[in-house]
């Protein structure tokens, strides 16, 4: 179990310090390389206590020295970083809907935080236009490129073992590209696109995907004709993607797996078959990947075959799966 291929896993006994870690990984590339360090950037819950410690972390070294205690290095901020390019992004966002964009999730959990506005890239979330989004999706690939490539790509584990918007069967050679959203995904996503009195007017808890609700049969007429409006005229059926070809181009990459619904696609990313039916097998394929997990994460079956420590304190470092 040692080679240059094949993933290192660190797990941690908790998100907190897993995004302490991811925090340190980060600084590490940014002082490996000072100017023109190019940060690739996932949206998403498992981010949002990333980002919330990226930014604590950037205020509180102004003021205290908290490097000791986070990695034992001077800290360099954030806004040294030379671009960010986003994972992916809805297609076809309504304009009164621009708070649910990745732009939005991005402007508001890390941009603004740190003070990053230039050279911050996302797919456009304005295209509507297919061609216009085939064209989008080229010249993103492009502008990666002239800007000499990704350093360190962020990434978060879809459920089902997705990677940004590349479902199962993705090809691993794909590239950036506008994709159609499984209908499961697309009812899930319409929790981000109700109002809350829109969501308990539907019986179900704002914030909560309405799938359960949908399926239950439930529904009255009247509730069941307002949903499909609302997945008509709201919630974004397509998104662009980087394809996972151009993932695997990032010179590293930094994925985090946090909580207990990820248990089956971490396994599966782990110890299963590498296969495109779960996409994220594909960065045991790559030479410089790293997942920092909690222990929520990991099942029993996992927990046995990496030896982790029953210590529910103790981090378990660096053990590598090919
Ligand atoms: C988001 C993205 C997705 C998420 C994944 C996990 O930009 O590319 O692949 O990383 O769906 O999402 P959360 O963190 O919400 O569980």
């Amino acid at each position: 179990m040692t080679t240059t291929q094949g993933l290192r896993l660190i797990v941690a006994p908790n998100v907190g310090e897993v995004v302490r870690l991811a925090g340190n990984r980060i600084q590490a590339g940014l002082r490996a390389k000072p100017q023109g360090f190019v940060l690739g950037t996932a949206t998403g819950g498992t981010m949002e206590p990333l980002y919330a410690h990226l930014a604590w972390r950037e205020t509180a070294s102004r003021m205290l020295d908290v490097d000791a205690d986070l990695g034992g290095f001077e800290h360099v901020s954030l806004r040294n970083i030379a671009a960010t390019f986003g994972l992916d992004e809805y297609f076809g966002v309504p304009q009164a809907f621009y708070g649910q964009t990745y732009r939005a999730f991005m402007e508001l959990h890390l941009f603004s935080k740190v003070g990053l506005s230039n050279n911050t890239h996302l797919p456009d979330w304005r295209i509507n236009d297919p061609e216009q989004a085939r064209l989008a999706c080229q010249a993103y690939e492009e502008l990666i490129r002239s800007v000499g490539g990704i350093d360190l790509q962020l990434l978060g584990l879809g459920g089902n073992g997705h990677i940004a918007f590349n479902e199962p069967f993705s090809s691993f050679a794909s590239r950036t590209r506008l994709i159609g959203l499984d209908r499961r995904t697309v009812v899930d996503n319409a929790r981000y696109f109700l109002s809350p009195d829109e969501s308990r007017g539907l019986g179900v808890e704002p914030g909560k995907s309405p799938y359960e609700k949908m399926v239950s049969g439930m529904w009255t007429d009247r509730q069941r004709a307002f949903f499909e409006l609302v997945l008509n005229e709201r919630v974004p059926n397509a998104a662009m993607t980087m394809g996972i070809g151009t993932i695997l181009e990032a010179r590293a990459l930094l994925m985090l797996v946090t909580g207990a619904a990820k248990r089956a696609a971490l396994h599966a990313m782990l110890f299963g078959p590498i296969t495109e039916g779960v996409p994220a097998t594909s960065l045991r394929t790559h030479s410089d990947a790293l997942v920092l997990a909690d222990r929520e994460a990991i099942d029993d079956e996992v927990a046995e075959l990496i030896g982790l420590p029953s210590d529910p304190e103790a981090t378990l470092e660096g053990v590598v799966i090919d």
